[in-house]
């Protein structure tokens, strides 16, 4: 198609805005300059070891995970890209331990953002995608209306109440994939034009698969369903599932979930006993509800294993689940294992395996 007759993300937005009659245009603006950062991170991603600006690496960050310097650097340009636009009255961030205050002097307005600045940064240094990750909720009315700081009780809304969500992926070509609540889109970004242009209008996910995604490095970790449902895929032809699976591992979220969303497949960081304070390996509110709505608007579906993850209610800002997505009948199989085996937390420690009773 003639680049002229393509829509660029900015006409994508003003249509879909024409279902809202009374809607301001704050959140077509915010999302834009959230593409903005998108587009200046892609940048810098592409020069990787070449860009001199980059902060030095070598600190932990809230999650005590090694930060990357790229990860300072992405943060800062989230930040900076969308604090002054009168939009937000706050933000959080995988690499800031409390929510981000707007600045004294900047008007505040009505959404709250929450993202993870690059995801899969473990890839950086062997040059393997990595990509953004951004979610929109509607800030409290009492925060709007008072303008006070926001508080990290503020965030912690079910993923059903996002207003968008959407990731950027710096691969072979930079993506912005969004949704608004209207299905799900695919930009690619003109290099020429430094505009995203709409490549993948109304993504699907294929309701079914042969392909799964999990680190089978946790495999003696692993909770008996989710055990059941790889050691079924492993079988292939001649096992239960009666068919061969082929297997992927990016070890980047978001390059997974792009993958699934262009042919389908299935998405497993599970809840496991590895450590007993992270259920799970994924962070609730800036990468299971983004992606689990973009999956969701995509006709796929996105669990905990156990429920939708966008019902869970979250307890923290920082907080990890085990997060299951792709595409729909996979994911409901995955559950039906779930539910039929009793979960971990109702069975007493008394008589649990390793407890006073077993050795
Ligand atoms: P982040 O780089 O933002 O910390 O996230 C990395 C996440 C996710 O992208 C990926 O699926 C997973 O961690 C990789 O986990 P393993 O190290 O277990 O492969
Ligand atoms: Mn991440
Ligand atoms: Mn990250």
């Amino acid at each position: 198609m003639p680049l002229s007759r393509r829509w660029t993300l900015t006409r994508y937005l003003i249509e879909e805005r024409r279902r809202f009659p009374g809607a301001s245009g704050d959140l077509n603006a915010l999302i834009l300059d959230v593409s903005l950062a998108c587009k200046a991170i892609a940048r810098i991603v592409s020069f990787g070891t070449l860009n001199d600006n980059a902060p030095a690496g070598g600190s932990v960050n809230v999650q005590g995970e090694a930060q990357q310097p790229l990860d300072v650097l992405s943060n800062d340009i989230f930040l900076r890209m969308t604090d002054w636009n009168g939009h937000l009255a706050g933000m959080a961030s995988e690499e800031l331990e409390a929510p981000h205050q707007i600045p004294a002097g900047s008007q505040r307005g009505k959404y709250l953002l929450t993202f993870d600045p690059l995801d899969g940064s473990s890839n950086i240094d062997v040059n393997v995608s990595v990509g953004s990750i951004f979610s929109v909720l509607r800030a409290p009315q009492a925060v709007v209306d008072s303008g006070r700081d926001v508080t990290e009780a503020d965030f912690l809304q079910p993923g059903t109440t996002q207003v968008a969500a959407g990731y950027a992926l710096y691969g072979p070509v930079t993506m912005l994939v969004l949704t608004v609540g209207n299905g799900v889109a695919g930009f690619t970004l003109n290099h020429n034009l430094g505009e995203f242009v709409l490549t993948h209008p109304n993504l699907r996910v294929p309701e079914d698969t042969h392909e799964f995604a999990i680190n089978t490095s946790n495999s003696r970790f692993w909770e008996p369903p989710v055990k059941r449902y790889v050691d079924e895929c492993l079988a292939g032809k001649p096992g239960p599932r009666g068919k061969d699976f082929n297997m992927r591992w990016i070890a980047s979220m978001v390059a997974e979930a792009h993958r699934i969303l262009m042919r389908g497949g299935v998405f497993l960081y599970p809840r496991d006993t590895r450590d007993p304070a992270k259920p799970g390996r994924l962070r609730l509110l800036y990468e299971a509800n983004p992606i689990g709505f973009i999956m969701e608007q995509a006709g796929g579906r996105a669990s905990t294993g156990r429920q939708p993850v966008l019902g869970v209610q979250p307890s923290a800002l920082h907080q990890r689940i085990g997060l299951v997505f792709g595409s729909k009948n996979e994911v409901e199989r995955i559950e039906r294992y779930h539910h039929d085996t009793p979960p971990r937390d109702s069975i007493s420690p008394l008589f649990a395996e390793r407890s006073l009773f077993r050795d």
